[in-house]
Parts: C-alpha cells; sequence; structure tokens
C-alpha cells in the first residue's frame, strides 16, 4: 500500500506531456500535444494530451485518460506499479505501509515460490546446454523438430534428466525448503521414501505470467509409445492457477498491442514455432477451453481474435460454445483452419514466413460467418436440423453487445442460412429481452433497474418500447457531462450568478431526485461530497479519482465533443456552447424531471387500479395525481419555452 499523501504528491508532481513524451513522439499543437496513436498504425496524428488538464485522449482507439491509466493501458501496469514507475521518474521517496504479520507472511511464501521456480527453470536449462545427456538428449530433440538457439533461449525451455532425484538434491543442497519444492509440484514424495524428482527425461516448457515471473512447468515426455502423459503440469498453487493464464501471453503482449489482435493456438510448441516464424502475438490456451478470466487477459490487449484450428475438423463443434464467450465478452472473433494433418507448428516448420503470414491473413474467416456455413453445411434439407441450426447461430448473434455488428451478422447470416432477415431479427430481439428481464431481475429491485447502454438499441423498431427507463441514462450522463465540462463556468438563475455545478446539484437536491444508474449516482454523490468542501469543483478530484469508471467518464465529458477536429477547435465549439449554456442546463435539468414525474405518475395510475382500493386511499392517491399533473404541465411549458428560445 503506497500512503494517500505519497500518491498525491506523485499526481501532483508528474507531468502528463513528460511522462507520455516517453513513450509517443508529442509534437506541439496550440495548447494541445499531438502524436501517433499508440494504439493504431496511422499516418495522421489522433492522439492529444492536454497539460492543462492533465489528460490524454487517443481519438483512434477511444481510450483516454490520466497519466496513471495511460502507464496502465500503454505499459500494461498495475495502477500501483504505474505510482511507483513515476515516483522513480520524478525522485519521490515511496515508503510503503509496513505490512501486518499475516501478509507479510504470505508475501515471504510467495517470493519463496518464485524463488524456487526461478531455480528450477536455471537448474533445467543448464541441463539442457551443458549436461551431456541434455546435449544427447533434449538438445537434439528440440533441433530435430527445428527450434533454434535463439528461440530455445527466448522461451528457456530446458531438460530435466533421467535420474531418480538430481533436481531435488541440487535444490536442497541450496538451502530451498522441501515444503515448498512440493507444492510447486517439482518433487513428489511418498510416504516414509525419500522425495524423487516430478520430471525425468522431458523437455521443460516455463510457464511465465504476464509479469515474467517463471510460474509453472509443463513437461513433454520424448518417447512416443508408452503409457506415460504426454505432459506433466505443475499442479495449481499460489502462484500458479490455470485458468487464469495465457502461454506466450508475456513474450507476446507488445505484438498484440502493435496489431491488434491476438492469435490463439492450442499447445506450448505453436506458441514457439509461430515466434520463430516471427508471427509473435500468439498465446495458447494450453489444451483447454478458454475461461472467462482468460478471455479478460486478452482483452487487455486487443478485442481482436483470430482463433487457429488443427486440420482434423473434429474438435471444431465442440468448440463453439467456448467461442460464444468470446463473442459474449465483446470480442471479434475469427477462425482459421489449418490444411488436414497440420497444425500451427508443422505449418510454420514447413513454410517460409511469407507463406505462412498470407494463409493467415488470407484464410482466417469471421466466426459467425464461419458457423453458419458449417452448420448450414449439414442441414440436409432436413427442416428440425434446420431451425436448429438457425436456432444455434442465432443464440450465438445475439450474445454480441453490439448492436451494429449484430445486425451486420443478422443480414449476412439470413444470405448465408436463406433464411428473410425478419425472422432472424425478431428472435434475436426475442433472446435479447429475456436476457435483459433477467439481468434486471438479478439487480436491485428498489429502483427502476437501469438498463446498461449496451443492451437495447433506443431506434430498433422492433424492440417494445421500454424507452422511458433507457433515456434515464442518458439525461443523467448529460447532467454529470454539464457539472464536469462547464465546472468552473456561472450562468444567471433568478437574477443571480452561478456556478453551473451548484445550479443542478442544488436542485436536484431541493426535489430529492436521485438518479437510476448506480454508478451515475455515485459520480453525483462525489459532486455533492465536493461541493460540500467547496464552492469550486476540483476537476483534478475526478481526472485522479481511484475509481476506474468515475476517471475515464470525466475524461470523456471533458473531450466532448468526441471526434478529433472539434478538440482543435475546442474553443469555438465551447464558446458556442457556453453561449447556450443556460438553455442546455435548464432543459437538461428539466427533461430529467418530466421523466422523474411521469413515472410517478404512472406509479400513481397503477395503484389507482388495484382492485381492493378504497374511497379514502383513492381520494388520496388521487389529489396527489393532480398536483404532479399541474407540475408535469408546468415542467412540459418551461420545457417548451427553452427549447423554442
Ligand atoms: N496438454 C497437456 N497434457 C497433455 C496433452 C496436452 O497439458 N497430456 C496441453 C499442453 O499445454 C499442450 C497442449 O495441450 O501444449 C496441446 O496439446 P498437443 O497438441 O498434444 O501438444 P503440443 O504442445 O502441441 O506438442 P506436440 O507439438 O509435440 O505434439
Ligand atoms: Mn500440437
Amino acid at each position: 500500500m503506497i500512503p494517500k499523501n505519497t500518491v498525491d504528491e506523485i499526481f501532483q508532481t508528474a507531468r502528463i506531456e513528460e511522462v507520455i513524451g516517453d513513450f509517443v513522439n508529442l509534437k506541439k499543437s496550440g495548447q494541445n500535444f499531438k502524436g501517433l496513436s499508440p494504439w493504431a498504425n496511422e499516418k495522421t496524428p489522433s492522439f492529444m494530451v492536454s497539460p492543462s488538464k492533465q489528460i490524454f485522449k487517443d481519438f483512434s482507439s477511444g481510450k483516454g485518460g490520466n497519466v496513471v491509466s495511460f502507464l496502465m493501458e500503454h505499459e500494461q501496469m498495475s495502477f500501483p506499479e504505474a505510482l511507483k514507475y513515476l515516483a522513480k521518474r520524478y525522485g519521490i521517496e515511496v515508503e510503503e505501509e509496513a505490512l501486518d504479520a499475516d501478509q507479510e507472511e504470505h508475501q515471504k511464501h510467495r517470493e519463496g515460490l518464485f524463488k524456487a521456480n526461478d531455480f528450477a527453470l536455471g537448474f533445467y536449462e543448464t541441463e539442457l546446454w551443458e549436461s551431456d545427456e541434455g546435449k544427447a538428449i533434449g538438445l537434439s530433440y528440440f533441433k530435430e523438430r527445428g527450434f533454434t538457439d535463439d528461440t530455445l533461449k527466448k522461451f528457456h525451455l530446458g531438460y530435466a534428466d533421467q535420474s531418480f532425484d538430481s533436481f531435488f538434491k541440487q535444490s536442497v543442497d541450496r538451502g530451498y525448503d522441501k515444503a515448498l519444492l512440493l507444492e510447486l509440484g517439482l518433487v513428489k514424495e511418498k510416504e516414509g521414501k525419500s522425495p524423487y524428482d516430478s520430471y525425468r527425461g522431458r523437455v521443460i516448457f516455463p510457464i511465465h505470467n504476464v509479469a515474467g515471473r517463471c510460474v509453472g512447468f509443463g513437461a513433454r515426455i520424448l518417447s512416443k509409445n508408452t503409457k506415460a502423459p504426454k505432459y506433466i503440469n505443475s499442479p495449481e498453487s499460489e502462484i500458479y492457477s490455470k485458468s487464469n493464464l495465457l502461454y506466450g501471453l508475456y513474450q507476446s503482449r507488445s505484438e498484440i498491442v502493435k496489431n491488434d489482435r491476438c492469435l490463439l493456438v492450442e499447445g506450448y510448441t505453436d506458441v514457439i514455432s509461430l515466434h520463430q516464424s516471427g508471427i509473435k502475438n500468439v498465446v495458447a490456451s494450453s489444451g483447454t477451453s478458454l475461461t472467462e478470466q482468460q478471455i479478460r487477459l486478452i482483452k487487455r490487449y486487443s478485442s481482436n481474435v483470430t482463433i487457429l484450428f488443427d486440420g482434423d475438423a473434429a474438435g471444431i463443434k465442440a468448440s463453439f460454445r467456448g467461442i460464444d464467450l468470446l463473442l459474449k465478452e465483446g470480442l471479434n472473433v475469427k477462425v482459421l483452419l489449418f490444411p488436414e494433418g497440420e497444425d500451427p507448428d508443422s505449418y510454420s516448420q514447413s513454410h517460409s514466413k511469407e507463406e505462412l503470414q498470407e494463409f493467415i491473413t488470407d484464410r482466417s474467416e469471421d466466426f459467425v460467418f464461419f458457423k453458419a456455413r458449417v452448420l448450414g453445411k449439414d442441414q440436409d434439407n432436413d427442416p428440425q436440423k434446420r431451425s436448429e441450426s438457425i436456432r444455434d447461430i442465432v443464440n450465438s448473434i445475439a450474445l454480441i453487445p453490439d448492436h451494429i455488428s449484430r445486425n451486420i451478422y443478422l443480414n449476412e447470416c439470413s444470405k448465408l442460412l436463406k433464411i428473410s432477415e425478419q425472422v432472424l431479427v425478431l428472435e434475436v430481439n426475442k433472446i435479447r429481452r429475456k436476457q435483459l428481464n433477467q439481468k434486471a431481475k438479478k439487480q436491485d429491485q428498489r429502483a427502476p433497474a437501469p438498463f446498461p447502454e449496451e443492451f437495447i438499441d433506443p431506434f430498433d423498431p422492433s424492440i417494445e418500447p421500454i424507452q422511458v427507463k433507457f433515456d434515464a441514462y442518458y439525461q443523467e450522463q448529460d447532467l454529470l457531462r454539464l457539472i464536469i465540462a462547464y465546472h468552473d463556468l456561472e450562468i444567471e438563475i433568478d437574477g443571480a450568478s452561478k456556478l453551473v455545478p451548484a445550479v443542478i446539484a442544488e436542485d436536484l437536491k431541493v426535489d430529492a431526485l436521485s438518479f437510476d444508474d448506480e454508478q451515475n449516482q455515485t459520480i453525483l454523490n462525489e459532486v455533492y461530497k465536493q461541493l460540500e468542501v467547496s464552492q469550486k469543483l476540483s476537476l483534478s478530484y475526478f481526472i485522479n479519482h481511484t475509481n476506474e469508471h468515475i476517471r475515464s467518464t470525466t475524461v470523456n465529458f471533458l473531450s466532448n465533443p468526441y471526434d478529433l477536429h472539434k478538440w482543435d477547435e475546442k474553443e469555438i465549439y465551447v464558446k458556442d456552447e457556453k453561449s447556450k449554456l443556460k438553455k442546455a442546463v435548464v432543459s437538461s435539468l428539466f427533461s430529467f424531471k418530466a421523466r422523474k414525474v411521469d413515472l410517478m405518475i404512472k406509479n400513481l395510475q397503477e395503484q389507482l387500479s388495484a382492485p381492493d382500493l378504497d374511497d379514502d386511499n383513492m381520494r388520496k392517491i388521487l389529489k396527489k395525481k393532480s398536483k404532479l399533473d399541474n407540475l408535469r404541465i408546468q415542467i412540459g411549458e418551461k420545457l417548451g419555452r427553452v427549447i423554442t428560445y
């Protein structure tokens, strides 16, 4: 833990333009700096850094944030890592808050595991390169597979000799704790007998985490005809969780970012061979189907994935379900089928780099189309089968969060499957409504459930109107945007000048109106909190907030309008909106209120139609309703006046 005041000091000292300048070539442009986006291949700069606001905005990728978010995004640092990096750059001393005894014990234990793994990695590497057995057996095996010295070294491949306990003996000599070695699965022990090495007569593939530390091993057998397992892998341990890790990610991550695409293969050898052929944006799931954590790992680096399949088509259909998970997470998925009997490893060994590159670009096919094609193939005029496969493909499409992509897919698939697009659209909407209801049910019952933006397309005519709720999100965002973007401007209300945040916050408070969207309400609460402390909102408080959502929302509000030209012309635009600022604030407030009142009226109407309502209660409700009706008319009039203004 870095103490709060050190964090503040770091934020106050760090200059975003200097820090980013270490990674991106920045040129002065008016008050801002401009450069080529580090996340896109572009020729005209669309990456902006604002020294006055201490934020950056990349108009190509949409990413934006403060200096720490840049380091997290660009260098894949964690939050504390980024802070420490900045502290070092600016000579700020970081005294970490002391850990308690338990935490310290835990930390020491983890460190011990890493150290023992490091030792093992070195041991197996030395065996491979220096021992007679290693050279004769391990090294010649790798050479036969076509791996170069550089490749072997890059992935720290090694060899474990055939002896019973040479590794164990040496580790104990070096003072490594037996319990740690057992926990890491490097040695095994049978009761009453002395411990022995887990990996014997096998080649070793070390497994690294994203930070580059060795967390485990895969040990491959060399002989073909044996009943022993092909691979012995490290067991789960405190530092190794198979479902949370992708083989090769450490070596490939920067290339994945650069190419904005992650290739996904099955095995260690596929990753290594592709690297050797110059294709370096590749990771392996290590033979199992992808987990959600692994998908999220990929998403940190790119949202485009290509899955490379072995030639044998058997496993492909079985993998459909796993791929759906990728779609659901909003990733764009392509698939690439290797020729019968080939896998990425064998193909890279038997083809030139250019052929391989060409094969990957030319033969990759969008997953949804691929699936439609595969399913379309075996419909063989059986209506039952046909409707099954249509349902199957529609289920996949319904998972895709982005509605534009969904529509494109529906259009194409209607052609591929020879079925009317209308039918597909209706089916997808039905599924999505079901998902939506389930999601809403799970959410808090108190407030009307917020409808996440990605779920419903307000302009989609085939979806029943639930627009009232949907609009809420945008109305709330608009109010928050006005508060943040015009935090330092005053408008005249009832003859007095007041800052925009105060006008909006006070108005909402007086009527005790809250936001439906939880995250929006969180930001509003922060505004209230700030206004209690000072008249003026501190922008850096929001830009550097520990809550990532608050940070990124703020930056988005500040880099409004969303396109690049306008950023340059921002002063003009702002002048334009400023002159209409009062109108903007008032109409935003009133449309928000109008909707709130509408909801209340609707609620009362429902109460009125209750079958067991007695006269007394009916009178009460009617009285309330008539008040609200009047209020609604007033709001409507004011809103009308503002709009025609
Ligand atoms: N795997 C495993 N245990 C096995 C078989 C496979 O853990 N008994 C995992 C390994 O991570 C392996 C991946 O599944 O890398 C793919 O399996 P396979 O294609 O059989 O292995 P490769 O590593 O590709 O080895 P080779 O090219 O030598 O066949
Ligand atoms: Mn393989």
